[in-house]
This record gives structure tokens, sequence and C-alpha cells, in this order.
């Protein structure tokens, strides 16, 4: 498949931005690194970006633990057998962090030096929201082709439907509520399950609309305690013995821990708390992931050959999209009201 070349946008673009786009050098050598908290399905997405490389006849390097590691040239070229074996692993075999020197000026022209001392022409950054406004300030100050692939377990990550690691997280919460779901009926209890997002509740919601949770908690919306407690009460009266609430781990001041204290105290129930924490980042990615990840990995080296650059490879409804990341960084993904109406009619 051929990814055809950008078109030229009178809107958007600054001139800088437009300029390093048509003086862009013929790719011969592409750079990848994960940044920021690791995601299933980032290995399938570096075995994607590596082969797809090579297939096209293009050299291709590893640069190991994220910004932080290209400061310091931890760079080696990979080959085609070098990624064998990983589409299966969680993590990333490129190891990542969340380099603060990155965020400085002088680091980046590091960076862009270092890049060009090893001919390394193009760089392939998957990760998230932090990673890509880095990515976006390589490409705007030192014109490098940069192109983002969407990595991160929140699905926080606007002109994308979907980031690699969503769908795996929520599998493995989901199978968390369903366990618990079967103690919180056993005892007649209230569970609290807190699950990640960081400022975000696209997990929680997902989650509790699956796990048919009782209520949601997410930072998106307000989340008043008296509120809380009364649809509990509610639900109770309504011969509910057992109840589950999804909280997103941004949603409440102090967390799910300090919501459980304001609950017990206004309602009197039993409430347990269950964080399931970094579980949901690791182990193995979901088939969906997989998916995701192999087909982000090469679209992200076709739209680099066929000249995308300062850009997010990402997918919607109209299929695979190449949006400027510096639209997705400055823009929030909006959580889905449609289903936070299902959720709550659902709950009834
Ligand atoms: O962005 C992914 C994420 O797992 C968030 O959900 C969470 O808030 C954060 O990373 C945790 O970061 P760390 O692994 O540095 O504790």
């Amino acid at each position: 498949m051929t990814v055809p070349p950008p078109t030229p946008s009178p809107s958007g673009a600054s001139d800088d931005a437009r300029q390093a786009r048509y003086t862009l050098p013929v790719i011969k050598h592409i750079g990848v690194l994960t940044s920021g908290g690791d995601a299933p399905g980032m290995n399938a997405a570096i075995r994607a970006v590596v082969r797809t490389a090579i297939a096209r006849d293009l050299r291709v390097s590893a640069i190991y633990r994220g910004y932080q590691g290209l400061l310091d040239n931890d760079i080696r070229e990979l080959g085609a057998r070098s990624v064998a074996n990983i589409i299966q692993r969680g993590g990333t075999i490129l190891r990542t962090a969340r380099s603060k020197r990155f965020q400085e000026p002088e680091a980046r022209k590091e960076a862009a030096d270092i890049l060009h001392h090893r001919g390394i022409d193009a760089l392939c950054v998957i990760g998230g929201d932090g990673s890509f406004r880095g990515a976006s300030l390589l490409h705007e100050e030192h014109g490098i082709p940069v192109i983002g692939i969407p990595g991160t377990i929140d699905n926080d990550i606007y002109g994308t439907d979907v980031t690699i690691g969503f769908n795996t997280a929520l599998n493995i919460a989901l199978e968390a509520v369903d366990r618990l779901r079967d103690t919180a009926a056993s005892h007649d209890r209230l569970f609290l399950v807190e699950v990640m997002g960081r400022n975000s509740g696209h997990i929680a919601l997902n989650v509790g609309v699956a796990g048919g949770a009782e209520a949601i908690v997410i930072p998106e919306r307000n989340s008043d305690v008296g509120d809380i407690a009364d649809l509990l009460i509610g639900a109770e009266r309504r011969g509910k013995t057992s109840s589950i609430v999804v909280v997103a781990e941004g949603a409440f001041p102090g967390g799910a821990l300090a919501l459980q204290e304001a609950i017990e105290e206004r309602s009197g129930f039993e409430v347990r708390t269950v964080i399931l924490g970094h579980t949901q980042r690791g182990g193995s990615p979901s088939t969906r992931d997989r998916v995701l990840a192999s087909r982000l990995g090469y679209m992200a080296v076709e739209g680099l050959i066929a000249g995308h650059a300062g850009v997010m490879v990402g997918v919607d409804k109209r299929g695979t999209v190449y949006p400027k990341l510096q639209d997705v960084w400055e823009n929030e993904k909006e959580i889905d009201e449609q289903l936070l109406e299902i959720a709550a009619v659902l709950a009834i």
C-alpha cells in the first residue's frame, strides 16, 4: 500500500514547519524509541517499524531508554531478526524513560546533533502526549522528520480513536472486576476498584460499562461524594445487595482510598478498595493491540517515506490518519458521552 504525500495546507502549519517539511532529505535511516509509560503492544510496534523499514531498504536503529538514551547516545542498529519473538511480549525491549532534560532546547539541539552524527534522518517516537511534545519540538526546531505512534494504556491521545495498550489494560482490569464481583456478591459488599488513566477516565468508563459497574467515577465529571453515596444507597433500596464502583485514579483527591472513607462515613456500608495500579501495564498484549501496533508501526514508516513529518499516525473511522503532532498534544480527547449515559441507564 502506498501512502499519499501530505497535502500542503495554507492554514495550521507554521512557516518553519512547512519549510522543514518541503526540504526533507530522502530518508535512508530511521531511529525508533519508546518513551513515557510502557504499554502492552509497544514491542509489536517496534517490530513493525523495524521490519517495514528493512523491507523498504532503509537502515533502522534502536534508541534505548527514550529521549534520555538519545542524549546518552545509547543507540544500536537493528536487523530483521533482532525483533524476533517479541510481538507477544509486554513492556518494551527498548526500555523507556521520562526525560526532564529533553524539555530544554539545548538538550534537543544535542539530540539533533547526535542523530545527524549517526546518520539517522528520521525518527519514530512510540509514546504518549508528553513524548509527542518533545517529538514535535525536535521537528520544528531542527527540521527532523518525526512521526509519533500512540502508545499508552490511558487512551487519552487526541487524533486517534485508540492507542496501543488500551485494549490489553481494559481486559486486565475487567478480569479483576469480574473476580471481585464474585466476592462482592458473596459478602453483600461494596467494592471500589481504582484503575489507571492519569487525568482521564477512558479506562474507567470502558471497564465500568463492561463490568456492569453500579457507578463510574471519572475526572471528566464532578465526583461529589454525596451524590455517589446517594446513588449507592438508592441501588440498595432497589434490591442490589452488592455493588462495584470503578474509580479512575485521577477522579478524586486522595484516590479511591479517600473516596472509600467518605462513602463509609455517609452510607455506613462496608467498603473494600482494590487498587489495580501497574498490573494494568504489564503482560502479553491482546490480539487487538498486536494488530493495531503492527498497523501503526507499518503506516508510520510508510508515512515517513511518503513525506509525512511532524505528525502522529492514528486510526479513526476514516482509516489511517496523520494529524499534526502539535494538534495532538495541544488538544484533549473527549470522553464518550453516549457511553456515560449508557452506563447510568444500565445500572438501574
Ligand atoms: O500513562 C500511563 C500511566 O500508567 C498512567 O495511567 C499512570 O498515571 C502513570 O502512567 C503512572 O506512571 P508511573 O509508572 O511513572 O508511576
